[in-house]
This record gives C-alpha cells, sequence and structure tokens, in this order.
C-alpha cells in the first residue's frame, strides 16, 4: 500500500469534525469516485455490489469442525507442518465458483493443536503469487523474529520456518494469520486466517464436554459469487461482510441432548464485526478469555466479542428444541450510512433432543491460578484518534496514536523485558477500537468513562481489548522477551490506515 499524500502537510489546517464530514462525503459520492486513493484500491467499482440479486447461501448444514493440522514430526514433544498460502476456489453458493486464498486449500485454515511445552515448527509456504506475506501467531509469547512481523516479510515463492516452542502456561486460543505491511486486512477477508489452540498437559475441563473450535469470519459476494474489494465506508469503518459464517458455514446446526455440556472456543476472526452474542435456549458460562482459562468459571447472558477477541465457553443445553446463538445490537460508533444490521442474525442452531444426555461431569468451581501482575514500574499513554481531511485527490482518512500513523521504520517506544508497565489506552475517536499487543497476555484493570470506572467481571489473560469510543482502558502487561512488537487496533482496515505501532522490548 502506498499512503501517497496520506497526512500531507496541509492535512493540519484541513481538519475537519470527522463525521461531519465523513456522512457529507458518504451521502453524495459517486461511485467510484475518480482519483481516489484510499490505500491501494484506487478507482474499484462501488456498485459492484447492487449488481444482481444477492446471493443466498444454503443454512442449516451439520456443523463442520475444522480438520486439525497434521503433525509430520513423528515424535512426541515435536510439531512439524507446513502451511501453504495460496490462490484456491470455494462454493459457498451453488453453482458459483468464489476465488478465495487459502491455507492449505482451505478457509478457515486448518486447526493447530498443540501441547504446552511442545517445540513448534511450521513452514510456511508463500504461493499467493505475487504478493509478499507472514503468518502471525496471534497472541503467543513467541520470539519476535518468529511473529511474522510486516518487517519480516516472506516473499512471494519463498518459504520460511517459524520456530518456537509452548511455554508450560500457556494452554489457550490462539490464531494465525497474515500481516504483511498494508495488505493484511485484504489476505485476512480473502480468507487467510486458522485457530491455533493450545492444551493444557492437565486439563481441568471435563474431556466428556469435548473441545469445539467456532470460527467467525464474515463474507461478502457480489452476485457473480466473487469478494469485492474494500470500500471507502470499509476502510472507514472496517470490513463488515453481509454474511456471519460459523467454521466457514451459514447457521450451521449442531445436535445435543438435554442435559449435555459442551465446551467451545469463540473466535472473532472478522476484519471488522462486534460481536454481541447471546445463547436462546441455552446458559453459557465463561471458562476463559484469548489468554486460556479463568481462575473460576463466570455465569454469563451475554457475551461482547470484538473483532480478534476470543472467549471460552461451556454451554449447557438443559431444555429440548432448538437452541441459538445470536447476535444483539450493539452500536460501536458507525461513521456514514449504511450501518449493518447487528442484531438477530443467527450463528449456529443446537437441537437439543428430547433424549437425555449421560450424567456430566461438573464443572470444577477452580479452574487454575491467575497470578496478578506485580506493581507496575511506569505508565504509558496511546490515545486513538480518526482524522479526516481533503486534499486534490480526494478524501483522506488516518487512523492515529499519539497523533501518528505507522511507520515501519519508526521504534514509537522502548520498553524494558521483564519489567511490568501500565498502559492507558484512550479513545477519543468516534469509533469503538479493539486493541491488541503481539508478543504477550495483558490483564485489564479498569475502564473509565465519563469519569465512572468500573472494574472487569474476573481477572483474565487478554491480548485484545475493546476500547469503545470515549472510554480510557488500563491494563497491565510485561513482555519477557526482546525484540519489536507490534500494538495495533483490530480492525484491519484500521491497522492499515495508520492506527499501529511498535515498542522495541530490550533485555
Ligand atoms: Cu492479530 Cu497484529 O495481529
Ligand atoms: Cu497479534
Ligand atoms: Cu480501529
Amino acid at each position: 500500500m502506498h499512503r501517497r499524500g496520506f497526512l500531507a502537510a496541509g492535512m493540519a489546517t484541513a481538519l475537519l469534525g470527522s463525521r461531519a464530514l465523513a456522512q457529507m462525503k458518504m451521502d453524495d459520492m459517486p461511485a467510484p469516485m475518480p482519483g481516489m486513493d484510499m490505500g491501494g484500491h484506487a478507482g474499484h467499482d462501488m456498485s459492484a455490489m447492487s449488481r444482481g440479486p444477492a446471493p443466498v447461501l444454503p443454512e442449516g448444514e451439520a456443523l463442520r469442525e475444522l480438520p486439525l493440522l497434521a503433525s509430520e514430526a513423528g515424535q512426541p514433544g515435536l510439531f512439524k507442518a507446513t502451511l501453504t498460502a495460496k490462490p484456491a476456489a470455494t462454493r459457498f453458493v451453488e453453482g458459483k465458483d468464489t476465488p478465495i486464498l487459502a491455507y492449505n486449500g482451505m478457509s478457515p485454515g486448518p486447526l493447530i493443536e498443540a501441547y504446552e511445552g511442545e517445540q513448534i515448527e511450521i513452514t510456511f509456504a508463500n504461493r499467493l503469487g505475487g504478493e509478499e506475506s507472514t503468518i502471525h501467531w496471534h497472541g503467543l509469547p513467541v520470539p519476535a523474529d518468529q511473529d511474522g512481523n510486516p518487517m519480516d516479510p516472506v516473499a512471494a515463492g519463498a518459504d520460511r520456518v517459524y520456530a518456537f516452542t509452548l511455554p508450560e502456561g500457556s494452554a489457550g486460543s490462539y490464531w494465525y494469520h497474515p500481516h504483511p505491511h498494508g495488505r493484511t486486512a485484504e489476505q485476512v477477508y480473502r480468507g487467510l486466517a486458522g485457530a491455533f489452540v493450545v492444551k493444557a498437559k492437565a486439563d481441568p475441563i471435563p474431556a466428556a464436554y469435548g473441545d469445539t473450535v467456532l470460527m467467525f469470519t464474515d463474507l461478502r459476494l457480489t452476485a457473480d459469487g466473487s469478494m469485492p474489494e474494500n470500500t471507502m465506508t470499509d476502510l472507514m469503518n472496517g470490513r463488515v461482510g453481509d454474511h456471519l459464517l460459523v467454521n466457514g458455514q451459514k447457521n450451521p446446526r449442531m445436535a445435543v441432548a438435554t442435559g449435555e455440556k459442551r465446551r467451545l472456543r469463540l473466535y472473532n476472526a472478522t476484519n471488522a464485526r462486534f460481536l454481541r452474542l447471546a445463547f436462546d435456549g441455552a446458559a453459557m458460562t465463561v471458562i476463559g478469555t484469548d489468554g486460556g482459562l479463568l481462575e473460576k468459571p463466570m455465569a454469563t447472558g451475554e457475551i461482547l466479542l470484538s473483532p480478534a477477541e476470543r472467549v471460552e465457553l461451556v454451554v449447557a443445553f438443559d431444555s429440548p428444541g432448538p437452541a441459538v446463538l445470536r447476535t444483539l445490537d450493539y452500536d460501536r460508533g458507525w461513521m456514514g450510512p449504511g450501518r449493518p444490521a447487528d442484531a438477530g442474525l443467527a450463528l449456529l442452531t443446537a437441537d437439543v433432543s428430547e433424549t437425555p444426555a449421560a450424567a456430566m461431569p461438573p464443572l470444577p468451581a477452580l479452574l487454575r491460578p491467575v497470578a496478578p501482575l506485580s506493581a507496575p514500574s511506569l505508565t504509558r499513554r496511546f490515545v486513538f484518534t480518526e482524522t479526516m481531511a481533503m486534499n486534490a485527490t480526494g478524501m483522506e482518512m488516518g487512523f492515529l496514536i499519539n497523533g501518528k500513523a505507522f511507520d515501519m521504520g519508526r521504534i514509537d517506544i522502548v520498553a524494558r523485558a521483564g519489567e511490568t508497565e501500565l498502559w492507558e489506552i484512550v479513545n477519543q475517536a468516534d469509533m469503538d477500537h479493539p486493541f491488541h499487543v503481539h508478543g504477550t497476555q495483558f490483564q485489564v484493570i479498569e475502564h473509565e468513562r465519563d469519569g465512572k470506572v468500573s472494574k472487569p467481571p474476573y481477572l483474565a489473560w487478554k491480548d485484545t481489548v475493546n476500547v469503545a469510543r470515549g472510554e480510557t482502558v488500563r491494563l497491565l502487561l510485561r513482555q519477557d522477551r526482546p525484540g519489536p512488537r507490534m500494538y495495533h487496533c483490530h480492525i484491519l482496515e484500521h491497522e492499515q490506515l495508520g492506527m499501529m505501532g511498535i515498542v522495541d522490548v530490550r533485555a
């Protein structure tokens, strides 16, 4: 991507009320806008979506579990495999091939399941044809030079090995996706993302509950079955699709018996959709977050999962009939017209049979200790802002941290390995921004909005946290390994347009 003229000199004088300007421009914008340079997709046709009837996706197929990536190591303690990123075709709609980008031919990519203490060696084969890429191990505590940073691209046609060890205590729900400079958003929405589950050697959750990954993605198809490029609205709000999918399927069904309990790992792998979820007809208990189990299970009526967040649940199906995992309304601060309908989308339907399940072992009252991080040695402040400016070539948007757009050649902050820091993420913008840091898991201490401070309901390991518009989130964080780490908004279009920085961790 070339941010030509982005944040040009004239910008400081051209700042306007961002929401007002965005609305004005969106309302009377011709499609396409001539001469627009919005992150490399200049001049694409915004009207393509309205041509022909919107494709209808089949619903109600049996839920597919994600296929496992097999280890070729043939020895305990080592997980060795290859992930090949390559264009592929799939059928979301009867009779229409959709070109996608796939890992090992599938999207979502194969599920990586490995154990704490294991050594991982994954060869990444970039067969995207003309595009560089990387694999980033979202949430995992891997060495900085193995983490698929944009500074370490893998050229088209090249292979590279990512090698790291999964530390003891790292069991949790992680994922992998590309992170090349300026192209992450597109490579992800075209299909490149997969789940990486680190299993505990001693797992307190009864095996009878199973362990199912539910990866949520968001698909937009044109009438011919292809995926259109990002529009202005997508760049501004992040790309939200027309079809919310679970493991690549629309509203799949799963069969359970009355009284059955299931362990479900929910992944928000969408570019930009906020998922406020409820399970009608079933009872949800949160048992874990991004970086693994909580100390104690926590019953809940609903969940907010912002882009890139994960939650681990035990769901109890106690009454026969359909139980539906569905979305509730959530206002994350949409700019311009076309706010997608958030509420009432069915993600997954469980058919709870009349037959009673075999007796299920109870969920233990204590899952594992979560030790609070030590007192911070310093406080850092990160202020999120959005800017909008007109210049000779059209409107340009900026998503900034502390007034700056991302620069791959710039280190924004220097931190000491092993020291706890207090990070204060201040959202002064008009949209929610899910904040993510590479290389470690943090603990959210408090949220503040309009002078009101609230504490999270439990102590948890997280790598992504939503910072709602007008909100400040305070978190404790410690990086244990040296090297450069990215921190950014996980609305991938915002990351692309500048809302990212680098912390260099030094020994
Ligand atoms: Cu999910 Cu910088 O990553
Ligand atoms: Cu990450
Ligand atoms: Cu954002």
